[in-house]
C-alpha cells in the first residue's frame, strides 16, 4: 500500500506546477544577473537577464563554463569567489569589471546545499553598479572642485576686490584728467593777467632805464612786485600738481581752503559764462580725508550745475556755496538754480555711465566718482534733491 503522505493529490500537484511556474517567471522577471553554477562552474540556470547581457537564450548558455562565457578566459579569474565560498559554506561579495559584458558589477555568491548539507553549487547575483559608480566618481570629482573652489575663495576674493580697487582708481584717474582738461583752460586765463602785468613793469624798467630815470629804489620795488607775481603762478602751479598726486594716507584739511582753491580754478570760466558764485562760509572747518579727492568731488558737482545753468540758459545762473559744521562733520552744498533734476532719475544720478549729456560733453561718471570719494574712501554721505527751480547737493565728510 503506498504511503499515504508521499502521495500528491492532482490539485496538489497542479500548485506545485503553479507555483514552479511563478518562481520561473519571478526568477526571468528580476533585472539583477541570476545564476546557478555547479561545482565545475557550469551554468545549471540562468536568467533571463543575465542571458540577454551575454547575448542569447538562456538554454543556449546552460552547460557552459561559466568563465568563458563572462570573461572570455579559459579559467577562472584569480579573485574568482567560488572556492571560498565552497571553502566557507558563506554569502560572499565583491565588486567585479567585466569587460567583455561592458560594466563594473557587484556579485553575491551563495552557496546551495543538498539534503547532506554539501555545496553543490552555487548562486550568484549580480548587479550592474556602472552607472552608480560614474555618479559616485562624477560626485567626488564635484566634491573635490567645490572643496577647491572653497579652499581657493578667499583668496580669489580678496584679488577681486584688489582688481576693482584697481579699476576704481583708474577711474578716478580719469575723471580727474577730465578736470584737469577744465582746470588747463582756467590756468590759461588766470596767469595772462598777472604775465600782463609782469610784461609791463619790466617795459617800464626799460624805459626808466634808458631815460636814467631810474633808482634803486624804484627797482627794488618793481622787482618786489614782479616776484609776487611771479610767486601767485608758481603757487598756481602747485595747487595744479598737487591735485594731481596721489594720496596714500589720509590728512587733515579746511574745508573752507580747499573749497576756494577749487573755486579758483573755475570760478573765471563760470564768470566769463555770466554764472555768479555766492559763498556763504562758517569759518575754518577741519575735517581729516583725501583733500585732493575732495576737491575732485566738488570739481565734479560745480561742473554739472555749470552745465545744468548753461543747458537750460538760465536768464541769471547762480551757484551758491555754504560751507558750515555739525558734530564734528562738514557740511558743503552746492546748489543752483538751473531747472533741477527730473524726479524720474533722481535715484539714478549716481550710477556710473548715467548720463543725460551728448556724449562728447558727458560719460557719466562724474558723480559715480564723487559719491566712491566721498562714501567708499571718506566714510561721508553725497546726496542731491530738488530744491526751489534747482539742485542741491550736499557733501558731509
Ligand atoms: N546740478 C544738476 N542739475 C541737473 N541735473 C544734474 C545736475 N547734476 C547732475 N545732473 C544729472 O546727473 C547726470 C549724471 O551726472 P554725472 O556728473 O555723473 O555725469 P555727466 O555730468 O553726465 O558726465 P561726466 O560727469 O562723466 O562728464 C547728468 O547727466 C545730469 O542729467
Ligand atoms: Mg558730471
Amino acid at each position: 500500500m503506498p504511503n499515504e503522505e508521499s502521495t500528491i493529490s492532482p490539485e496538489e500537484q497542479e500548485k506545485l506546477i503553479h507555483a514552479k511556474q511563478e518562481w520561473a517567471h519571478t526568477f526571468d522577471a528580476v533585472s539583477d544577473l541570476i545564476f546557478i553554477v555547479d561545482n565545475d562552474l557550469k551554468f545549471l540556470r540562468v536568467n533571463r537577464a543575465m542571458a540577454e547581457h551575454c547575448g542569447c537564450r538562456p538554454e543556449e548558455l546552460v552547460g557552459r563554463k561559466c568563465f568563458e562565457v563572462i570573461h572570455g578566459t579559459k579559467s577562472a579569474p584569480d579573485n574568482c569567489l567560488h572556492a571560498k565560498v565552497i571553502e566557507l559554506g558563506k554569502p560572499q561579495t565583491a565588486e567585479f569589471i567585466v569587460e567583455k559584458l561592458g560594466g563594473i558589477f557587484e556579485v553575491t555568491m551563495s552557496p546551495m546545499f543538498n539534503t547532506d548539507g554539501r555545496i553543490t553549487a552555487t548562486v550568484h547575483v549580480a548587479r550592474d553598479i556602472t552607472e552608480k559608480r560614474r555618479h559616485e566618481e562624477l560626485l567626488a570629482a564635484q566634491q573635490k572642485q567645490l572643496e577647491e573652489i572653497n579652499n581657493t575663495l578667499e583668496s580669489r576674493i580678496t584679488e577681486a576686490v584688489a582688481e576693482l580697487r584697481k579699476k576704481d582708481d583708474i577711474l578716478i584717474q580719469q575723471s580727474r584728467l577730465t578736470a584737469m582738461g577744465e582746470m588747463i583752460s582756467n590756468v590759461a586765463h588766470q596767469w595772462r593777467q598777472p604775465l600782463n602785468n609782469v610784461g609791463l613793469i619790466v617795459q617800464n624798467l626799460q624805459l626808466a632805464f634808458k631815460s636814467n630815470d631810474l633808482s634803486v629804489e624804484e627797482l627794488d620795488e618793481d622787482i618786489a612786485e614782479i616776484m609776487k607775481v611771479l610767486q601767485q603762478i608758481s603757487e598756481t602751479i602747485d595747487d595744479f600738481r598737487n591735485f594731481f598726486s596721489y594720496e596714500e594716507k589720509p590728512c587733515s584739511f579746511i574745508v573752507n581752503e580747499l573749497v576756494s582753491r577749487s573755486l579758483s580754478f573755475v570760478e573765471p570760466s563760470l564768470k566769463r559764462k555770466g554764472i555768479l558764485i555766492e559763498l556763504d562760509e562758517q569759518p575754518d572747518i577741519v575735517v581729516s580725508g583725501y583733500p585732493n579727492e575732495y576737491m575732485q568731488a566738488f570739481l565734479n558737482v560745480m561742473l554739472n550745475a555749470r552745465d545744468a545753468l548753461l543747458g537750460h540758459q538760465v536768464s541769471m545762473p547762480l551757484i551758491s556755496i555754504r560751507i558750515s559744521g555739525e558734530n564734528g562733520r562738514s557740511i558743503a552744498t552746492v546748489r543752483d538754480n538751473g531747472g533741477g533734476i527730473r524726479e524720474d532719475i533722481l535715484p539714478k544720478i549716481f550710477d556710473p555711465y548715467f548720463t543725460t549729456k551728448h556724449q562728447s560733453t558727458g560719460v557719466g561718471l562724474g558723480l559715480y566718482m564723487a559719491k566712491m570719494i566721498i562714501e567708499k574712501k571718506m566714510h561721508g554721505t553725497l546726496t542731491a534733491r530738488n530744491v526751489d527751480g534747482g539742485a542741491e547737493f550736499r557733501i558731509e565728510v
